[in-house]
């Protein structure tokens, strides 16, 4: 049986894990799927897209900086694309291509089920307002905690991310609100607290103070390896739980096999072995 061909199409890609984790996905599926990695030029996605559909591609994941772009590309889209403005999978459907997000739910699986840290009615502090934090706020909402707070350097940008999703922190009676950075610190200790900014790799000190922490706190980094170190371990300083953003990795490629296949592969396994590989280096 010959494979169809699925593709994660970025600028860098060779680093991805993903396609470790689709062949795994495969394995375990009985899936015919194929994965590879597609370097596009900066100003060339929409081109490289193009072509692997017309090479007989079924669908890809699009990572930076194209997740912006590919909004443009789809001719239907998710709520959830709508709600992050930004897309990362892709399913060619015939003549049609539809759009899709799994950032959001893959990162809110990783802390439900692979943290075992359900958020109903928790008080979740997420940090960052870039396309990081877009991507993740509608499914956090969706989760139904309590409260989130919004809290960026640029307070404008924080503003603008809970302005759009306010309808919907209303309709699921969530409190949402946005707060600088430098004021973050008057406003309490959080059950959650996510960490989307890219400071770690600006080579940046952690963005957040340490009150916002108390024993138990999980301190989730979106990002894995070195760029989530100095979070993880300022966490850890100060009895927190920390997480890095591995699982969240796992969960939305699973998401998007899905969204691809219609079939749900197991994550925990596939995670498992993904931190082994990583920790034998
Ligand atoms: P991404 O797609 O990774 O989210 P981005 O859209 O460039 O990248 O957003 C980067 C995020 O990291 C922003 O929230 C940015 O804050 P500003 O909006 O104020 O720029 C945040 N960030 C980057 N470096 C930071 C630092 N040293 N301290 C705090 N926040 C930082």
């Amino acid at each position: 049986m010959t494979a169809d061909r699925y593709a994660l199409v970025g600028h860098p890609v060779e680093h991805s894990k993903s396609p470790w984790i689709h062949a795994r996905f495969a394995v375990l599926t009985g899936q015919p799927v194929r994965y590879e990695k597609l370097l596009a030029p900066l100003d060339g996605f929409a081109a490289t897209v193009e072509r692997f559909r017309a090479e007989g591609g079924r669908g890809c994941n699009v990572t930076v900086p194209f997740k912006f772009e590919a909004v443009a590309l789809a001719h239907r889209l998710s709520d959830r694309v709508a709600l992050a403005g930004a897309c990362n999978t892709l399913r060619f459907d015939g003549a049609s291509v539809f759009g899709d997000n799994t950032d959001g739910v893959g990162l809110v699986r990783d802390i439900e089920s692979g943290a075992a840290r359900p958020l109903a009615g928790t008080r979740v502090l997420l940090v960052g307002a870039g396309g990081a934090a877009a991507g993740v706020l509608g499914p956090l909402l969706q989760a139904r905690p309590a409260e989130i707070v919004v809290s960026n350097r640029t307070l404008r940008k924080a503003s603008e991310l809970v302005q759009r999703h306010a309808s919907l922190a209303r309709q699921l009676k969530v409190k949402l609100a946005a707060v600088a950075l430098d004021a973050v610190a008057a406003i309490g200790e959080f059950d959650v607290v996510v960490n989307a900014t890219a400071s770690s790799l600006a080579g940046d000190a952690v963005p957040v103070p340490v009150s916002v922490l108390r024993t138990g706190t999980l301190a989730y980094d979106m990002m894995y390896g070195v760029a989530a170190e100095g979070f993880l371990a300022w966490a850890a300083r100060h009895d927190a739980d920390p997480r890095d953003g591995l699982g969240m990795l796992v969960e939305q490629a699973a998401e998007s096999f899905e969204v691809w296949r219609g079939v749900r592969p197991p994550t925990a396994p596939v995670l498992r072995d993904l931190r082994s590989l990583l920790q034998a280096g």
